[in-house]
């Protein structure tokens, strides 16, 4: 049995140890392919896989015909917008994602971007802090909610939104206020931070009006998706607003005109870091190459979500 660990952003290598360890105790090839830089290197390196472990990598409808033995592909991480669900059941393909691995990583970036632009990105100046500002978690997910602890642990006072979180216990438990519409969310929240995932319904879905109904001096942060903003509204909200700002973890599409039209109210890593620690890096890859040992064990699909 082969198994693939296909990343462009590759693991630290205390993970790639581990994986390898996993894989090989079971009696299985650990095939590398790392910081590819051309398609065509990974549908090489797929031909004769049994399985396949990816972070942001494209598993695309073309990855999944050159993989002729793919049997089950994991997204090391949350997000599987990058995995073509329908190319994979077609050919009766599982895909897995590992939920919570590497949550704790993305929530504690979240919180430092908010410090990062409440200080004027570290540079000379007064800023100010985030304790006593209200905090408002766009998906009450695993990292949402983390993020929401570690706000509360930080004195800010935290409201969250989760049209698919219907049980309020869920929010009572960690002290967070509950509302019941985005809009709600958004104009009463100093600090919004985006925990959506990538879909047909959340695609630019946050724009102008959202961006436009938070209260002076709000800040938007985004460890969760580019896709999810719309870009053209966001660009016109900062024009019209000159005291909202935008921080992500995803650049946009649009970042450098973004970058030069807004200054500093603007930023974006030079590449995704939410997840790029080495503690999440090992969380995601063992518990990536542990499922698919399960998997072929014994059947277990409890974390396939083109079920
Ligand atoms: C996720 O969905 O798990 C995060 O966005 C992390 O993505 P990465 O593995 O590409 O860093």
């Amino acid at each position: 049995m082969k198994v693939l660990v296909a990343t462009e952003k590759p693991f630290a290598k205390a993970a790639v140890d581990g994986i390898r360890r996993i894989v090989e105790d079971a009696g299985y090839t650990l095939c590398l392919l790392e910081k590819y830089t051309d398609k065509a290197q990974l549908l090489e390196a797929v031909a004769d896989v049994d399985a396949l472990i990816v972070r942001s990598d494209k598993v695309t409808a073309e990855v999944v015909a050159a993989a002729r033995n793919l049997k089950i592909v994991v997204r090391a991480g949350a997000g599987y917008d990058n995995v073509d669900l329908a190319a994979c059941t077609a050919r009766g393909i599982v895909v897995m994602n590992t939920p919570g691995q590497n949550s704790n990583a993305v929530a504690e970036l979240a919180i430092g971007m908010m410090i990062f632009m409440a200080r004027n990105q570290f540079t000379p100046g007064t800023g100010s802090e985030i304790k006593g500002k209200r905090l408002g978690i766009h998906a009450y997910g695993n990292v949402g909610r983390l993020v929401g602890r570690l706000g509360k642990a930080m004195g800010m006072e935290v409201s969250a939104f989760d049209p698919f979180v219907s049980d309020s216990s869920v929010f009572e438990a960690d002290g967070v206020k509950q509302v019941s519409s985005v809009e709600e969310l958004y104009a009463g929240s100093d600090y919004v931070s985006l925990h959506i995932p990538a879909t047909e319904q959340t695609r630019k879905s946050i724009g102008y009006a959202l961006l436009t109904s938070m209260p002076k001096g709000a800040t938007l942060v985004n460890t969760a998706r580019k896709e999810v903003i719309d870009e053209e509204g966001l660009s016109k909200a900062l024009a019209e607003r000159e005291d909202l700002k935008y921080i992500t973890d995803i650049a946009a599409d649009t970042q450098a005109a973004l970058s030069e039209q807004f200054g500093k109210r603007v930023f974006a890593t030079a590449k995704k870091m939410g997840a790029e620690t080495a503690e999440a890096n090992i969380n995601a890859g063992l518990a990536a190459a542990s499922q698919i040992v399960d998997f072929f064990r014994t059947g277990n699909t409890r974390f396939q979500v083109n079920k």
